[in-house]
């Protein structure tokens, strides 16, 4: 085994080309595999830029070549020789063309065996894969996606530093202010019996930033949120973090389209169209049952309630009269929804909430089949066709429910699931939209109260801010979210911006003067010395690095990310500490 010893490597695996044959060149990397000809050995070198293909053959000297034989999948080599042209070129590598007939071969370090293969695309199970993640990382999928990551970072950074913003650290031991999720504590040793919160962002910080004056902030950010972990969340994950002065939502969208399309052009080559589309709130819940639309296919809502609001049939009406409706979607080309897949879509809408789901499918031969169409009038079926529009072999679904957020949230969900079943989901699309407008509260039924919908900072829309104490439910924000391909990449809003509407919000949201004063003094006060109108934004770079790798996790796009119970196989954490750890910091364990 050797060190590197001086000796320097020339080119990377992945570079040399036809125009480098008969050059002497030096590279270092794994190895991919050896293949053994008795008097011929090949060996695939490979670096995070690719591979190369190593030639040994009757002109190597002995001991090389005895070397060379020696060497096994994954042991860290040094060669160098001249580079020549392959007789049996591989059109499937860049550097297929070429091979290098090695003269001197440095055995680096040696491998076991490794537990699994590594190849890209492989489909190793997860587990696996995370438990040995340094290996997992050496696949060229994986080493790309975690470049492309880099290279997006490096365009937020070159772009919002060309438009003026500062990177400013932000604190990652911090005070904890309940609200929204749960945060991870941290104890102190100094201050026992107090804990320390990681950040769920740095929202308070970036605004006293604003008020500071620095006037235009961003961070790469790590923020921490114990919440329950699902595709497109980790309880540790980064935001593109960013705050303006002497803005409104406008120039916040505006600084942001230009963000987006700079990101997907230099990174992906994707042209993204500007100004990227906006849509209300409301329009998006009417219309896609989501707050995140996905643009890519149609199936959109349609509110039927007026239809059968007076109907017999009191599945229909009953919900329209508690004041909830119905609505539905329609399928132009439903026969590939067979029965059982029906049945099994109306499982699915349970999983939502939803009592039911109701559906019809218009026979080529002008009949119809329905689990409803008998319980209505003649004139109400032709009602309910004749606005979906329906034609044969269409198939609509209906989905009634007293409280609108479920007949929402489940024909949402159903609308993306029938588009994925059928296939109406082309690969290569960008869809991105603004919503706007969203409700400044959302009622918890849990805490029995409104909520801040984004956080307490929000600003309510001019014309709304006497809703904060009449009419909670209707009042609207200054508050956005980016969303793309129905993923929420990111959301910031206008901020409230003097005491006194900063403390009728807290009143807003059930704290007393003394609980706001106890968790958010430190704003409340800061505001009484000149906070500029500002506002921002927090992208999540996971999953607009997901996107932009076209993957569906973003676990694949974290080095070392968390598994669902939010552990991390490689090094087992969390863990059990000792207790004089515990002891120090005056921490006993509940048996
Ligand atoms: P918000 O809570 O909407 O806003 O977060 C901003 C963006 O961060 C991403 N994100 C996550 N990504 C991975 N795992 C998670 N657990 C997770 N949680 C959130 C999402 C989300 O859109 N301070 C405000 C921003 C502001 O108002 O400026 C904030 O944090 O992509």
């Amino acid at each position: 085994m050797e060190n590197i010893n001086g000796n320097k490597r020339t080119k990377y695996c992945g570079e040399p080309r036809i125009a480098d044959i008969g050059n002497e060149i030096a590279v270092c990397g794994w190895v991919q595999r050896r293949r053994d000809l008795g008097h011929l050995i090949f060996i695939d070198l490979r670096d995070r830029e690719g591979i190369l293909q190593l030639a040994f053959d009757e002109n190597t000297k002995k001991d090389i070549f005895d070397a060379a034989s020696t060497v096994r999948s994954e042991y860290v080599l040094y060669a160098k020789g001249i580079l020549r042209e392959r007789s049996s070129k591989n059109a499937e590598l860049p550097t297929g063309d070429v091979e290098l007939e090695v003269s001197t071969l440095n055995i680096l370090a040696k491998a076991e065996t490794p537990p699994f293969e590594i190849v890209e695309n492989s489909d190793v199970n997860d587990t696996l894969r995370l438990k040995y993640r340094y290996l997992d990382l050496r696949r060229p999928d994986m080493q790309r996606y975690i470049a492309l990551r880099h290279r997006a970072v490096k365009v937020a950074r070159d772009y919002f530093d060309e438009n003026g913003f500062l990177e400013i650290e932000t604190p990652m031991l911090t005070k904890s202010t309940p609200e929204g999720a749960r945060d991870y504590l941290v104890p102190s040793r100094v201050h026992p019996g107090k804990f320390y919160a990681l950040p769920q962002s740095p929202q308070q910080y970036k605004q006293l930033l604003m008020l500071s004056g620095f006037d235009r902030y961003m961070q790469i950010v790590r923020c921490f949120r114990d919440e329950d972990l699902r595709a497109d969340r980790q309880p540790e994950f980064t935001q593109i973090d960013l705050e303006m002065s002497f803005v409104d939502v406008e120039d916040i969208i505006a600084m942001n389209d230009g963000f987006l399309k700079r990101l997907f052009k230099e990174v992906i080559d994707v042209d993204v169209k500007t100004p990227i589309r906006r849509m209300t709130w409301r329009e998006a819940m009417d219309r896609f049952g989501s707050d995140k639309p996905d643009l890519r296919f149609g199936l959109e809502l349609c509110d039927i309630s007026d239809l059968v609001k007076n109907s017999e049939f009191k599945v229909f009406s009953g919900p329209v009269a508690a004041g909830g409706s119905v609505r539905m979607i329609y399928i132009p080309d439903g026969t590939a929804l067979s029965r059982k897949q029906i049945d099994a879509l109306g499982e699915f809408v349970k999983t939502y909430g939803a009592k039911g789901l109701a559906w019809a499918k218009l026979t080529d031969d002008g009949g119809i089949s329905s689990s409803f169409s008998k319980n209505l009038t003649d004139e109400e079926n032709a009602a309910i066709l004749d606005r979906a529009g329906a034609k044969p072999g269409g198939l609509l679904f209906i989905v009634a429910d007293e409280k609108d957020d479920v007949v929402f949230a489940s024909l949402g969900a159903l609308r993306c699931e029938c588009a994925k079943r059928l296939g109406l989901i082309a690969d290569g699309i960008y869809e991105f939209v603004w919503i706007t407008e969203f409700p400044l509260f959302e009622y918890s039924e849990e805490e029995g109260r409104f909520v801040a919908k984004h956080h307490p900072f929000t600003s309510a829309m001019d014309e709304d801010i006497d809703m904060l104490d009449t009419d909670k439910a209707n009042c609207r924000a200054k508050a956005y979210d980016i969303v793309l391909n129905g993923t929420e990449l990111g959301g910031g809003s206008i901020r409230i911006n003097t005491p006194e509407i900063q403390e009728r919000m807290f009143r807003a949201l059930g704290f007393t003067d003394e609980d706001a004063a106890a968790r958010f003094g430190h704003l409340i006060n800061a505001f009484k010395y000149g906070a500029p109108p500002h506002g921002g934004l927090a992208y999540g770079l996971d999953r607009l690095v997901m996107h932009l790798a076209g993957l569906s996790s973003i676990r694949d796009v974290i080095a070392f990310p968390k598994v669902q119970n939010a552990s991390e196989l490689m090094t087992s954490c969390p863990d059990v500490v000792d207790d004089a750890q515990l002891k120090e910091l005056g921490i006993m364990l509940a048996p």
